[in-house]
This record gives structure tokens, sequence and C-alpha cells, in this order.
């Protein structure tokens, strides 16, 4: 198990109010679970949780998270920080916030290969590039040294997610990553979340207030609303099947925009076959 939640509440400290309460999933090397619900649910709240950075007077008051096996309670902020990055990544909306606007980004990226794998900056250089293919970015060299008012929004995230996976985590957090981007884009990214782990066993956690993204690569979902899990189960029986009100509202929402379209998964058992014959 590289991630488990277990009834996890999240209390402002400022208020006494707890804003989370009660979130469990358990997430296995090469598996997808997504979290869906209004904005102010708690969704960012619960990935700021699993990687130890909850805003200032938020804490995990009862429940708990390990990460591969490990209660992430006791870490220093020392452990933290190795932990973020070389075992869970993460992405989240307006990628170029993440991004500083006067180095090229590959240099940033390459930056954070060097420190994170300790290597030479030629081998880190190198492995950005590789890492700038592997997200699909159609000219790696090019790419390499543009700034970020160079890129589109797509582009941009797939620098934040190759940043994001540079030291081989086993886990990726994307946290609304294709909000801000169109339709089209939206689905690229979201194959490309697929595609990373079909090919190379990432466990994903997809956060969105958009039912469909969820849908397009998780195989279970957690319905949060107002802090609480109201419905969590296999992607199709959520679905096809929903017991809640309001996950019956969150897929009529989307019947008018023409849901189905989202509503392929991702085959990645082909994607695995095509890996197969590499
Ligand atoms: N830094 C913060 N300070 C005060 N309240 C916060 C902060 N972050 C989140 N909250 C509150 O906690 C609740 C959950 O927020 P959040 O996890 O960001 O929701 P979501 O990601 O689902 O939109 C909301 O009511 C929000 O107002
Ligand atoms: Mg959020």
């Amino acid at each position: 198990m590289v991630l488990q939640l277990v009834d996890v509440h999240i209390r402002n400290d400022a208020t006494g109010q707890e804003v989370v309460r009660g979130v469990s999933f358990d997430l296995r090397p090469g598996a997808a679970v997504g979290i869906v619900g209004e904005s102010g649910s708690g969704k960012t709240l619960t990935c700021r949780s699993v990687l130890g950075i909850l805003p200032e007077l938020f804490s995990v008051s009862s429940g708990h998270v390990a990460v591969d096996g490990r209660d992430v309670s006791s870490l220093s902020g020392k452990e933290w920080t190795a932990l973020r990055g070389s075992v869970i990544g993460a992405v989240f909306q307006d990628p170029a916030s993440y991004l500083n606007p006067s180095i090229k980004v590959g240099a940033q990226v390459a930056e954070v290969v060097r420190v994170k794998k300790r290597v030479s900056r030629r081998a880190a250089r190198d492995r950005a590039l590789e890492l700038f293919a592997s997200v699909r970015l159609r000219d790696p060299e090019l790419v390499y040294h543009q700034y970020p008012h160079e890129l589109s929004g797509g582009m941009l995230q797939r620098v934040l997610i190759a940043a994001a996976v540079a030291a081989d985590p086993q886990v990726l957090i994307a946290d609304e990553a294709t909000t801000a981007l169109d339709v089209t884009v939206q689905a690229e990214i979201l194959d490309l979340l697929a595609h990373l782990r079909a090919t190379t066993g990432l466990a994903l956690v997809v956060v969105s207030h958009d039912l469909a993204v969820v849908a397009q690569v998780c195989d279970e979902v957690i319905v949060l609303r107002d802090g609480e899990t109201v419905e969590q189960g296999p992607t199709d029986e959520i679905l096809f099947e929903p017991r809640h009100e309001y996950t019956k509202l969150l897929i009529e929402e989307h019947l008018q925009y023409g849901l189905e379209r989202f509503l392929t998964p991702v085959d990645v058992a082909s994607e695995v076959g095509e890996l197969e014959h590499v």
C-alpha cells in the first residue's frame, strides 16, 4: 500500500471547526483514486494533509495518513521534504505560479533532478530532456530552452508533471491540475496521467470539482460534500448506480454538457499491452 488514509479529520484550530470529517482510502501501486466535490468541500486540505503542507492553524485532528506503510504524524520537517518528490509528487492548478518566470523551464526541471537525485549537472540535463519526452512535449530540446511565458498552459502543466515525477515518486497527486485548461488540452493531460500510470506503475490521486475528470482516469471515486464522504466506490458504480442525491446532482450537471464523451475510461490495459511489445 503506497498511501493509506484512515478516517482523516482536519480541524481549523483557530475556530475549532472540523472542516474535513472522515476521508479514508487505500492506494495500491498503480491504482488511481479520485476525489470529487464542489468547491470548499475539503479536497485540497485532504491532499495537503497527505503532503504535510496543511495551512497554518490546520491539523489532522483524528485518523491518520500512512505513506509507504509509515504513519506520517511523526515525520520531522526534513523527513517530509525527503518524502515529497521522492515518494509523493503533486501538481496543482495554475502551473505558471510554480515556475520562476525568469529562468528557462529546462534549467528549472534539471535543478529538481539534480537536488532530488544527487546527480551531476550534465546527467540532470539529460534526465530532464528524457522527462520532457516522457510527458509528451513534442520538441524537448526546444522547450528546454524556453521561458515559462513562451509556453501554453497545457505545456506548462506537462513541465510541472515532469518536475513532479523527476524523482520517480510512487504517487502523484493532481489537484485540479486540468481545471484551468480548455477541454481538449484537459483531455490530453488526463490521457498523459493514464499513460504514466500504465507505463511506470505510478499511483494517482486525481482531485477535481468535475466528476467527468476523475471518472476518466480513476478506478475508485470518493464524493466529498462539505467535508464529509457521502459516497465512495468503484467508478462504474458511482456513475451508473449513484446512491446519494448529491452524486446524482453531480452527474446530472454533466448530462447537460455531454458527459458521455468523458466517460469512456482511458484504456489502460491496451497501453500496458503496448509496453510489453516494446
Ligand atoms: N488557508 C485556509 N484558511 C482558512 N480556511 C481555509 C483555508 N484553506 C481552506 N479553508 C477552508 O476549508 C474548507 C475546505 O477547503 P478546501 O480543502 O480548499 O476545499 P476544496 O479544495 O474542495 O475546494 C473551505 O471551507 C475553506 O474555506
Ligand atoms: Mg481545492
